[in-house]
């Protein structure tokens, strides 16, 4: 039987729980922080097609950056961050309305849940069960199901309280939804901090032994209102090797070393330098969408970033901070055109990218310790935290 645990210890459980409070004496659609001037509004976003009210948020911090998150999918509609110029622009593709989201989303922003990406075959063995998941993704299940986190409708507490500006969201994932066992309490903390970062923190407990990997799925374009595609981003990855995927996009199970291919984003390099490249992984899913497998030993104490991005034209750059163990670096290859964003704009092809932090993909069909372990006990909490932080250059 696989064992491993995440254990927090009670203190931080009591954090956790005030880290719910509201604003005490705020309006009823708005929390702020007075001195910091971090700011919190609600306003309500529609309905889905069962008639459940909708809301959207909009956190704002005191440089004048803004995210604006719903409870439908803790989707992250938007998130506007300053040019070298001071201009603030929108730097994820998403859509303007709730009816485009659940009409067609592209895991545009959301959190990704309970398994972010594959899972071979649709099945995994646990504790001497064999569990059927959907197969959504060819022979293969992705990102969780039918209706996985990003569909589902989140309880949102938003807090000023620490002096900036958190929504809390809350879901509870019954015993055997979309195929995994155990009820799984998951919190989801998204704070947009006065450093200008979006900090995201994850928890989950279940009551049974389950796998647990969950991620955010933004995609980031950095030029800002989504102006042309994203290969002249330069991007780099703190990471020690890439695992290589069968044509299915499952890894086939060897760590693959980075040593000047066109893997290798150790050094700052445009995703555009190799991606036509010829190289036969990149042929398999048109391009990067790949777990990196970070360098834990400089990453996961989250002093050194795990991922930077930088776009020359705005001078807008990202790092990403992260306790997880690999990185998915998906080049928005499936984007086709088919999405109409914000603002009219067409998204095409590799127009976003997406620097999913998360453990490996199908990991529950790996032998125990081959890959770090992604079963949650009863009586252990998963926790995972992701900073994605803004700055110019
Ligand atoms: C992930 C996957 C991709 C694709 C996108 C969503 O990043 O790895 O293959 O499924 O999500 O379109």
């Amino acid at each position: 039987m696989i064992k491993c645990h995440i254990s927090l210890g009670f203190s931080f459980l009591l954090i956790l729980l005030g880290a719910c409070k509201q604003d005490a004496g705020a309006d009823k659609n708005q929390a702020s922080d007075k001195k910091t001037r971090a700011l919190i509004e609600k306003a309500s976003w529609g309905n889905l097609p069962d008639g459940t009210a909708i809301d959207i948020y909009t956190l704002t911090n005191k440089n004048g950056l803004a995210a604006k998150i719903t409870n439908y999918g803790g989707i992250v509609v938007s998130l506007s961050t300053p040019d070298r110029n001071g201009k603030m622009e929108d730097v994820v593709l998403g859509y303007e309305t709730l009816d485009e989201y659940v009409k067609d989303n592209p895991y545009f922003g959301c959190i990704v849940g309970r398994y972010a990406n594959r899972i071979a075959n649709g099945q995994y063995d646990l504790g001497g069960k064999t569990y059927k998941l959907a197969k959504n993704d060819g022979e293969n299940h992705l990102h969780g199901g039918q209706k996985g986190f990003d569909k589902v409708v989140w309880e949102a507490v938003p807090d000023t309280s620490k002096g900036e500006a958190s929504l809390n969201l809350t879901y509870v994932s019954p015993d055997m939804e979309e195929g995994y066992p155990g009820n799984l309490e998951v919190r989801v903390v998204y704070t947009l901090t006065n450093e200008n970062a979006l900090k995201i923190t994850y928890f989950a407990t279940p009551d049974k032994q389950t796998h647990v990997n969950l991620t955010n799925h933004s995609y980031f374009n950095l030029t800002g209102d989504a102006k042309r595609d994203i290969l002249d981003h330069e991007l780099s990855l703190t990471a020690n090797g890439f695992l290589p995927v069968d044509a299915g996009l499952i890894p086939t199970g060897s760590l693959t070393s980075l040593n000047g291919s066109a893997f290798d984003f150790r050094k700052p390099k445009k995703i555009g330098a190799d991606i036509n490249a010829g190289h036969e992984q990149l042929k398999l899913g048109q391009g990067y969408d790949h777990c990196w497998v970070l360098s834990n030993i400089q990453t996961a104490n989250m002093k050194n970033p795990a991922a930077s991005l930088f776009e020359p034209t705005s001078g807008r750059y990202m790092e990403v901070y992260t306790t997880e163990p690999a990185i998915q670096f998906y080049s928005g290859n499936f984007l086709d055109g088919k999405y109409k964003g914000k603002g009219g704009v067409v998204y095409q092809d590799r127009w976003g990218l997406c620097l999913e932090t998360q453990h490996f993909p199908d990991t529950p069909n790996r032998s125990q310790n081959e890959w770090p372990c992604t079963v949650i006990m009863p009586g252990s909490h998963y926790a995972s935290t992701t900073i994605y932080k803004f700055s110019v250059r």
